[in-house]
């Protein structure tokens, strides 16, 4: 017999959004079991986008002093912004008086899954989530790491499976149900061995394309520059790739060194068709996805698990079914928010394959604005930082 294990909430997924609910969820006195199909290896040695805005620091730093994002991590008060080689500065500090940090996820995850184990938490690596039944009384159905099939019976499951989430047709009903928008262009991403080649990131819209200097530590940096989407990461040398990124950003002088990861990243914009059905719900990447640029991800998925957790320790303490009711309504608001905010940037910043004469012109014409006007520079700060979580 297929053993079964109870617990309030059967978590599917150990990312940031999954980590940081199971946290938050024990804090209010609510168990929770967290699975996910990867190893913990995998999990805290995945390649993520470095940002973390002023709210979900605030967040972590709340819920314990496991954060390092203040200490090992850098408070970045600006952007640089380059258009066409012109060379302007995005002043967080002084347009809206917020910053972010630079902090990688897998740092963040590193430190979620160290403060979970530490406080007991089951949270179980190598299991494949293979259907979750939703309903009242949802159940997960589930093969461990040695093949032996799990059951877990809860009160409430969540999705946080990510971008491939198996739970969301527990709640969407079909994976065609919901929101999508695709981009004819990619980023070819490196991480290499090299100091930054400036203080804060640049984004540059070139005419050979839109290229961003990101870093990782005074060692370790991470640059992207817009590619096809069905580039091959090999087909480059890195003399060809130090090429393509130096032309982008030709009034900077880029530090170089060995190259020793490269992937291409795919743009796709998503939202999910619901987000919660009876007793299942999905926050993070499984109800939706946005582009990289602006590196909103993470972020939004922390900002999704806020609203749940208070709406699950309403549900399943008090009874109260007032914010679990309207949890779809509320995360939903900054999700089109944040879905704008990263198309935008995204359409702003890069050049599409078949952009018209006409189209360029209106793009420069965007980027002067923007750089030109207080107004225009505080909506990308504001947006860049994110808007406060209590909204
Ligand atoms: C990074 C990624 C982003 O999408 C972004 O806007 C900024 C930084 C990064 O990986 O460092």
């Amino acid at each position: 017999m297929t053993p079964t294990v109870r617990t309030r909430v059967a978590i599917v997924g150990a990312g940031p959004a999954g980590l940081m609910l199971s946290h938050l969820l024990a804090q209010a006195g609510v168990d929770s079991i967290v699975l996910d199909k990867r190893s913990r290896d995998e999990i805290e040695s995945t390649i993520r986008a470095g940002i973390l805005e002023q709210g979900t620091v605030e967040l972590l730093d709340t819920i314990g002093d496991f954060s390092r994002a203040r200490t090992v991590g850098r408070r970045h008060d600006g952007i640089e912004l380059h258009v066409e080689g012109e060379q302007h500065r995005i002043d967080f500090a002084a347009s809206v008086g917020r910053a972010v940090w630079l902090y990688p996820q897998h740092e963040v995850l590193r430190d979620l899954v160290a403060a979970r184990l530490a406080g007991g938490q089951d949270l179980r690596f190598g299991v494949d989530v293979e259907g979750v039944d939703g309903g009242d009384r949802p159940r997960v159905h589930a093969r461990g790491a040695d093949g032996a099939a799990l059951e877990i019976e809860a009160d409430f499951v969540v999705g946080s499976d990510g971008s491939r989430s198996v739970v969301r047709s527990a709640v969407t009903g079909d994976h065609q149900n919901g929101y999508f928008r695709e981009y004819p262009f990619a980023w070819f991403g490196i991480l290499c061995e090299a100091p930054p080649s400036a203080d804060e990131l640049i984004y540059s819209n070139s005419p050979d394309g839109f290229a961003l200097v990101s870093q990782r530590s005074p060692a370790v940096q991470r640059m992207y520059f817009q590619c096809d989407p069905d580039t091959d990461t090999t087909a480059l040398t890195e003399h060809e790739i130090w090429g393509e990124l130096q032309k982008r950003v030709p009034g900077t002088v880029l530090q170089t060194g060995p190259i020793f990861q490269r992937d291409v990243l795919r743009f796709r914009s998503f939202v999910a068709g619901e987000l919660r059905r009876d007793r299942v719900a999905l926050v993070g990447d499984a109800a939706h996805t946005v582009p990289p640029t602006g590196a909103k991800g993470m972020n939004l998925a922390i900002a999704d698990v806020r609203l749940l957790a208070d709406a699950l320790a309403a549900l399943l303490l008090d009874d109260d079914e007032r914010l679990i009711d309207n949890y779809p309504e509320r995360a939903l608001r900054r999700i089109w928010k944040a879905q704008h905010f990263s198309w935008w940037m995204t359409t702003m910043l890069h050049t599409a394959p078949d952009a018209s004469g006409f189209d360029r012109g209106r793009q420069r014409g965007e980027l002067r604005s923007l750089v030109e006007s207080a107004a225009g520079r505080a909506y990308l700060s504001e947006g860049y930082c994110g808007w406060p979580l209590d909204e």
